[in-house]
Order: structure tokens, then C-alpha cells, then sequence
């Protein structure tokens, strides 16, 4: 004897069962598109150049007298942190008396100067004033050492540090932070020819 259709078989899934599976591919969907809106987002504030805080456009340094002012040890070789344009500037002459261990004053090094970009260009973490023991770029994240130039000496990194560049109008410096240039590749040497363990480090 044949048996009558459930109610299920006649009329498919009840109301109340097909509202649930609706409601949670709604959810998965919003979900996903969140997700998906806020990696755009993120993407879209780290590459917008941010030119009211400096980095994406041309920063104003001011004169070698007035760097000199605002970070003194810059005149003996320490590069002085621009934070407002995430840059270390290194006084290049006096950088390199500084690693040989000589005390060279040069207030103006005229264009002998570098802009370094203070994120590492491994997986972008910001760079650490430079270590006093070695006197290199160290940072702290995975161990990435580059010299005073930004040349990279060890580490995962897969080349020395980026950098802007400058030019100096009627005295005044000024950074172009709207033009990052890769760093030099690996195995670039041009003074500061020791290896890691030549020296003890702030990094691992
Ligand atoms: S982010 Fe600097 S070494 Fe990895």
C-alpha cells in the first residue's frame, strides 16, 4: 500500500527553514563584502599620498643652519630624524667621520646629503634612530642592517634603504616625498666596508 506525500515532499521546505538559509547567505554575503571594504579601504589611506601631513608631496626642510638648530649632533654625523616626512637625512661627510670614529664638524654639507624613507623596504617596518654601537640602520623587526647610506648589509631585506630625493633652493632644503627611488641594490659598498661581525648590534 503506496503512502501519502509528507507535507515537505508536496510543498518543499518550510517557510521558516527557507527564510534562515536566506538570511545567512545574506550574512556571509555582507560579511565578505566588509571584508573586501575594508582592505580596499586600507589599501586606498597607505598609497593616497597624505600631503597635509608632508609624505606625498615636497616637505620643506629649511636651511642647513636651521637643521643644525633643531638636531645638533646632525653637524657630527648623526642623521637627523624628519619625522613629518618619515626621512632620515644623513650629513654624508660627517656620517662617514662618525663610523671611521673621527669628530668631523660639517654644519653644511652642501649636496652632499641623503634622504632615507624610514620604512624598511623588507616588509615595511619603520627603522630605529641609527644604533650606536654599530653605527648602522638596524631594524628591529627581522634583523634587516643596512650602513649609515642606507646600504644594506644583512638581513631579509632585498635591497638598501629607499630614498627621496632633494634639492636645495636658495639654501633651503626641500624633499620631494612624492618620488620614492629604490635603495641600492645588494652588495653596493661605497665606504663602510665592515661585516656584521665586525661589531656588536642593537638588532638580532
Ligand atoms: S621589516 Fe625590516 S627586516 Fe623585516
Amino acid at each position: 500500500m503506496s503512502q501519502l506525500p509528507t507535507y515537505g515532499e508536496v510543498h518543499g521546505p518550510p517557510i521558516g527553514e527557507m527564510t534562515r538559509r536566506t538570511f545567512m547567505r545574506r550574512l556571509i554575503g555582507w560579511g565578505v563584502g566588509l571584508l573586501s571594504l575594508e582592505f580596499l579601504a586600507g589599501t586606498f589611506a597607505f598609497t593616497w599620498p597624505n600631503v597635509r601631513g608632508g609624505l606625498g608631496g615636497k616637505v620643506v626642510l629649511g636651511s642647513a643652519t636651521d637643521i643644525v638648530g633643531a638636531s645638533p649632533d646632525w653637524a657630527t654625523g648623526q642623521p637627523y630624524s624628519y619625522q613629518k616626512a618619515r626621512i632620515f637625512l644623513v650629513n654624508v661627510p660627517a656620517g662617514e667621520a662618525l663610523v671611521d670614529g673621527k669628530t668631523d664638524n660639517v654644519p653644511d654639507p652642501k649636496k652632499n646629503v641623503l634622504a632615507l624613507y624610514r620604512k624598511c623596504p623588507h616588509l615595511g617596518c619603520q627603522i630605529p634612530q641609527l644604533c650606536d654601537k654599530s653605527h648602522w640602520f638596524e631594524c628591529l623587526c627581522h634583523g634587516s642592517k643596512y650602513t649609515i647610506l642606507g646600504e644594506k648589509r644583512a638581513g631579509p631585506a632585498p635591497r638598501g634603504m629607499d630614498r627621496f630625493p632633494f634639492t636645495i633652493e636658495n639654501g633651503i632644503y626641500v624633499v620631494d616625498t612624492g618620488k620614492l627611488e629604490d635603495g641600492p641594490p645588494i652588495g653596493t659598498e661605497t665606504f663602510d666596508k665592515r661585516t656584521i661581525d665586525q661589531m656588536p648590534h642593537c638588532a638580532a
